[in-house]
């Protein structure tokens, strides 16, 4: 791909056609994988965009650096900055977005074969993606444990603790208790570990609204088979998306990016309903 084809002629042309290899079944073990950008219209920051992102707004918690606020050895020695930040950013108060939905609807067509998630928000199990499609590569706000003895934690529990803003202790040992969101220094889920090769057993691959920054999560749309279409959704190009023969460039909002793709293969309509009813 010559970066002087201008994305968008290359992106009708395409879409059409891949609009083509969808409306003709062919295309019906899809894997999707998503980052902090389908989130960020239902009002949840991003990590990394300049002015908006979580890691630009964080100077108020004096972080050695931006993302020890997800350190495992710095939450240790400092839970304060992580729960100020839990309470800005737990599940229950965000509603899923037309992208979230759009999942939903591959699935509701028998389409997706996995979700792969970076996002901690649960807005895809609110969406209505089911429990079994979806690998939360980064775990979620979904349970809560001890770090030290694994303890299960009381989910009420831990939310009153982030509504006063007080630090939550295991009731069995007094450790510090943690949502199992994967941190950075910490073991990925095993579930993840184990459908690493997924990928390579789809017939398209969306990707979502992620730069693709963290390993091994990066390394999923380069998993596919080398010929199988590959479609990014993103408002910047990332990974190495654009230059296999098969990949479609959406550079531009998600939310918009769907509802093209969904009124190229007929289902806007069907897709605005299923969103307007979520
Ligand atoms: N539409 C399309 N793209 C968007 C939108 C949007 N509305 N909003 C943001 N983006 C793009 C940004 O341009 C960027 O490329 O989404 C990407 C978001 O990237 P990040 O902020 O790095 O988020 P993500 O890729 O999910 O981060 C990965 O980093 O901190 C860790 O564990 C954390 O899961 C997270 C991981």
């Amino acid at each position: 791909i010559d970066e002087s084809t201008p994305t968008q002629t290359l992106s009708s042309r395409t879409l059409d056609g891949l609009a083509e290899y969808l409306k003709s079944g062919k295309a019906s073990r899809i894997v999707v994988m998503t980052g902090a950008g389908i989130s960020t219209s239902a009002g949840i920051p991003d990590f990394r965009s300049p002015e908006t992102g979580l890691y630009a707004n964080l100077a108020r918690l004096n972080l050695p650096y931006a993302e020890a606020v997800f350190d495992i050895g710095y939450f240790k020695e400092n839970p304060e900055p992580f729960y100020s930040l839990a309470s800005e950013i737990y599940p229950g108060k965000f509603r899923p977005t037309i992208t979230h939905s759009f999942i939903r609807l591959l699935n509701d067509k028998g389409l997706l074969l996995k979700l792969f998630t970076q996002n901690i928000d649960c807005l895809e199990r609110e969406a209505g993606v089911p429990d079994d499609k979806i690998i939360e590569a980064h775990g979620s706000f979904a349970r809560q444990s001890c770090i030290e003895c694994k303890a299960a934690y009381p989910e009420d529990d831990i939310k009153s603790h982030i509504a006063a803003k007080t630090i939550p202790r295991c009731y069995e040992c007094q450790g510090l208790v943690k949502p199992e969101i994967v941190f950075f220094g910490e073991q990925l889920p095993a579930a993840f570990l184990e459908s690493r090769m997924v990928p390579m057993s789809s017939d398209l691959c969306i990707v979502m609204g992620t730069s693709l920054t963290v390993q091994p999560f990066a390394s999923l749309p380069g998993a596919t088979l080398p010929y199988t279409p590959r479609l990014l959704i993103n408002k910047e190009r990332v990974g190495n998306l654009g230059t296999g023969t098969d990949d479609v460039l959406l550079l531009e909002d998600c939310d918009s990016g769907v509802r093209k793709l969904a009124e190229a293969c007929g289902w806007l309509e069907e897709l605005e309903k299923l969103w307007a009813e979520t």
